[in-house]
């Protein structure tokens, strides 16, 4: 049960704040690592500008039945990210139950039992969810109730507006105003202490078998790796096919089939398979080079943490090469906070004064890099106009930069009919924005579509993509493969096959649902009965991208009237057409299914689409069943609650 228990350490909150000498511990609650990310930033900032003694902690990795014997000169933070329909992320479900809990007992007994307690809360969110923020907002409630002291505001950052990182900026200026105040301390100038210290390794090489090129871990290391395959262990599984699923030039989608039959990972339909992905080449060269570190590459380093509580994000003795390529989202839009923090290294006066404007103007930052998807380095190339910046510590890109993260796909295969071969269906992202001179991509897809051309030995592959490193670390990945895990999700299909399913997957979005039709499919030839499965799916034009048609065909021969397919055309017309103009079209229909307790399933975008058919199904319900509009509302949330109708969105 966690990671501290294993290496035999304490889960004391107390124990450990006391032995450590902290007095400010910033729990995290994380799925994709921003939150975690959200947890340094704090912790770094408490102590450069307030001499906090702060550390980092995986909630994962304490117990919480003493919260109230934390006294009141320290100080406990929560960044806590929802996940999903309103779920703790995996590693804050053991606290939240807790927490949470009917009857919570803690070791002395105080009345209140926290009053001795001060906290800090800051909540990751997305707003095109039902349940908006609902940890960092019951988790408060909790607290509060059971006596604690919250200072400042429950902070709530939002995802679905896109504005996390403004919404997390503007709540911490007042917190620590606030606490500072409260706990009588000091702010002073802010002086860059790194975290980690670096040291170069003489006598070791990229080829010595003790340093890490890419190796997840000391198993992959030693070449000895095996199950459980999860977030911190991935499976290098073989890719038995890929290929394009798009009739037209310009945009990409593909579907791929991993083989685990060589693992013992196994999935259920409806699941989500991870891909870890690899930065591409060009980003990575990119980035060495704006450091001046070209030259130094494939320079073997340890990476130590400075700070007891701090944890080096990767394997060491390694690479700048591999830490840029197979740890670090160098990639991703870059944070008004970092550039901040950079500024004091710019090469010139110039270069800090633009730095400095960047950092403190939202809306200059917005113009001149939020709008154009910048990263790291292409702003430093930017600013500095391609004046290296060889003065910034390496520990402030390790602290400033997320860890390269798994992404998530909905397994677009049915587990009944491949159990051992997992199906994904992925657009290549790749987006012209003006101001740019080349396309920003995706690093995940793009990566999947390198791989794919490498399996299909395609002649013309896309230079850029040629950059992706794909044979893996010292060439290991032979042949053609992908890490992976494998993960369980509540997007299930009825265990009765012989409930009606209504399903409404635009683009992409109808990935699962292939799974689900293959499942019924097969159902109907081991003679099963089953209910009306109905579709509802979208793309531009048949003749584009209307992905799987000769399969959905095949699935008629099989299923007869039980299977029927609603598809909208959005681009055939001068109207747009659209999922959810079918689905009032078909409104007495699906009425007539939710009645007779069908499951209505969602899945693609989250901001506009599955938010829109939300809507309509609350008009459909109100017009056939002559209810309010309020009341329609309160069906459709009922039936979600009841998991008759249930999302896999994202945005
Ligand atoms: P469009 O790109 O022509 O606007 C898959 O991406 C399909 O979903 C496309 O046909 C796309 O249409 C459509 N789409 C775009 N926005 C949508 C929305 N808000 N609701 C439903 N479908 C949408």
């Amino acid at each position: 049960n966690g990671n501290a228990a294993k290496a035999g350490k304490t889960r004391n909150i107390l124990e450990k704040l006391e032995e450590s000498g902290k007095n400010c511990i910033i729990f995290y609650g994380s799925q994709t690592g921003t939150a975690e990310d959200y947890a340094s930033r704090l912790a770094k900032e408490g102590k450069s500008r307030f001499g906090l003694e702060t550390m980092v902690a995986d909630l994962e990795d304490y117990d919480f039945d003493n919260l109230d014997t934390i006294p009141s000169d320290k100080i406990v933070m929560f960044v806590l990210a929802t996940y999903g329909e309103g779920e703790p992320t995996d590693n804050a479900v053991d606290f939240y139950e807790f927490i949470t809990g009917e009857d919570v007992q803690f070791s002395e007994s105080n009345d209140p039992p926290l009053e001795n307690l001060k906290f800090v809360a800051f909540g990751l969110g997305n707003n095109t969810y039902e349940h908006y923020n609902s940890m960092v907002r019951n988790v408060n409630k909790a607290l509060e109730k059971m006596g604690a002291q919250r200072i400042g505001e429950a902070g709530e950052g939002d995802d679905g507006a896109g504005t996390m990182e403004e919404d997390f900026l503007a709540w911490k200026e007042p917190m620590w105003t606030a606490l500072s105040e409260k706990m009588g301390l000091e702010e002073r100038e802010a002086v860059y202490e790194p975290i980690f210290g670096i040291t170069e390794r003489e006598g070791l090489t990229k080829d010595s078998r003790e340093v890490y090129v890419g190796e997840p871990n000391k198993m992959h290391l030693e070449g000895t790796a095996k199950g459980p395959f999860n977030a911190h262990n991935p499976y290098i599984a073989p890719i038995a096919e890929s290929h394009e699923l798009f009739s037209v030039k310009d945009r990409n989608c593909l579907h791929m089939e991993v083989d685990i039959s060589g693992s013992n990972l196994s999935y259920q339909t409806g699941d989500h398979i991870a891909v870890w992905p690899t930065n591409p080449g060009a980003e990575v060269d990119r980035f060495l080079n704006i450091l001046g570190l070209s030259d130094k590459r494939d320079a073997v380093i340890s990476v130590k943490a400075l700070e007891p509580t701090a944890k080096v994000p990767f394997p060491t003795p390694t690479t700048y090469d591999a830490i840029l390529r197979y740890h670090m989202e160098i990639n991703a839009p870059v944070s008004r906070q970092f550039l901040d923090t950079l500024k004091a290294f710019a090469p010139d006066e110039e270069s800090r004064a633009e730095m400095t404007k960047l950092g403190g103007d939202k809306d200059y930052f917005h113009d001149k890099v939020s709008t154009q998807n910048l990263n790291i380095a292409r702003v430093l190339e930017r600013v500095a106009k391609g004046k290296q910046w060889t003065g910034v510590p390496f520990s402030a890109f390790i602290e400033g930069i997320t860890k390269l993260q798994p992404r998530y796909y909905s397994i677009s295969s049915s587990s009944l009919v491949q159990p051992k071969k997992i199906s994904i269906t992925a657009v290549v992202e790749r987006q012209d924005l003006p101001g740019r001179d080349d396309p920003f991509r995706g690093i995940a897809t793009n990566y999947l579509l390198a791989l794919k051309q490498k399996q299909n030995g395609d002649p013309n592959p896309e230079p850029y993509g040629q950059s992706y490193e794909i044979h893996g670390p010292r060439n290991k990945y032979d042949g053609i493969h992908v890490p992976v895990h494998v993960r369980h999700s509540n997007f299930k299909l009825p265990s009765d096959p012989s409930k009606p399913i209504i399903m409404i997957g635009p683009g992409t979005g109808v990935a699962p649902f292939r799974g689900f039709v293959q499942e019924r499919a097969r159902e109907v030839e081991n003679g099963a009965d089953i209910g009306k499965t109905i579709l509802f799916f979208g793309c531009r034009k048949r003749s584009e991208d209307f992905i799987y048609e000769a399969e959905w065909e095949q699935h008629k021969q099989t299923m007869g009237d039980k299977f029927e397919m609603h598809c909208a055309f959005s681009r055939e017309s001068a109207q747009k057409v659209y999922v959810q103009h079918l689905l009032k079209q078909e409104g007495k229909l699906i009425n007539d299914l939710l009645e007779q307790k069908a499951y209505i399933y969602v899945c693609g975008d989250a901001a506009n689409m599955a938010r829109e058919v939300n809507s309509v199904l609350v008009q459909i319900i109100a017009e056939y069943r002559g209810k309010t509009e309020a009341k329609a509302e309160d069906i459709v949330k009922n039936m979600r609650a009841a998991n008759q109708y249930q999302e896999d969105v994202w945005s």
